[in-house]
């Protein structure tokens, strides 16, 4: 009878101890986290070691903590393979060129034949003027080239440079500074890739245009431009144009002539 009595007893124990065991077990897992938020990992994340941009290093012989990019890493979307479409750029920089002659001649070539037409002097000093810039669309120009490029020219330019063109638009008359007139002898005479560079790089107080309008559209508003130029010439004087084989309108035999000549 008590022997059964203390089993009872012993039992009760036991349940009492296992029980108060599992509460604890319970308290240490919800303080676990605690532990570690308040030990180690903490001063590990406040601690990360980490380059700043351009702090030293004393791993690399260089001491650049900063690596330089593998030579010929291209960027996403950035493969400009086209040199002449995505600058506006003559493919061999003049002042790199072994063969500048065959280019004097033709330039000279171009000039006599703009003076000729046009009976004036010097005409096409533009050339020098932007020796690098190329003065052929690096596409052919389509009626379509150049709606597209009225389309865009209205959108972005001729708030400022007016919609013929003459620096006159609706900013500029609210105070904006105004741009020189396209109509000009000088940028009549400019090649396109003049255009290309402006509307690319921007110009004194022009911001750059590269993130609004695509190079196709660029080229495109280029078009345009001629267009309007065109448009201005006093009648007769067509040639003036044509003939410094940058129009979109007059025929493109002169542009493949000198892009031949050129090569
Ligand atoms: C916010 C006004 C503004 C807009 C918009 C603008 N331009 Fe201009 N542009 C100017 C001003 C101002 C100048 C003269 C800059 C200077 O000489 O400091 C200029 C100059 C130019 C020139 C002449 C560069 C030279 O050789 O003198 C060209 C070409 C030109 N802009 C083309 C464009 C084209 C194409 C667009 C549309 C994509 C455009 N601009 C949009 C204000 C503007």
């Amino acid at each position: 009878m008590s022997s059964s009595k203390e089993k009872g007893k012993r039992k009760k124990e036991k349940v009492r101890l296992l029980r108060a065991f599992r509460k604890r077990l319970l308290l240490a897992f919800c303080l676990l986290p605690f532990a570690f938020y308040l030990s180690a990992c903490r001063q590990d994340m406040q601690n990360q070691p980490k380059y700043r941009p351009y702090r030293s290093s004393n791993f690399f012989r260089d001491e650049l903590s900063g690596r330089p990019l593998v030579e010929g890493t291209v960027p996403r979307g950035y493969l400009r393979s086209d040199r002449e479409f995505h600058t506006g750029k003559k493919n061999k920089p003049v002042g790199l060129q072994g063969a500048t002659g065959i280019q004097n001649a033709a330039t000279t070539q171009q000039n006599t034949a703009v003076q000729n037409a046009a009976g004036k002097s010097a005409p096409g000093t533009q050339s020098a003027t932007y020796p690098d810039d190329v003065d052929t669309f690096p596409f052919p120009i389509t009626a379509e080239t150049v709606n597209r490029g009225q389309e865009r020219y209205q959108i972005f330019c001729g708030v400022c440079h007016g919609m013929t063109g003459y620096g006159d638009g609706m900013i500029v008359r609210r105070g904006f500074r105004p741009p020189p007139s396209y109509h000009d002898d000088r940028l009549r005479q400019a090649p396109v890739g003049h255009f290309f560079d402006v509307i690319t790089n921007g110009w004194g107080a022009m911001p750059s245009y590269a993130a609004q309008v695509r190079p196709e559209d660029r080229w495109a508003i280029i078009a345009y431009i001629r267009a309007l130029q065109l448009s201005q010439m006093p009648a007769g004087s067509a040639a003036q144009v044509s003939q410094r084989g940058s129009s979109p309108l007059a025929g493109k035999g002169v542009n493949n002539q000198t892009a031949v000549t050129q090569k």
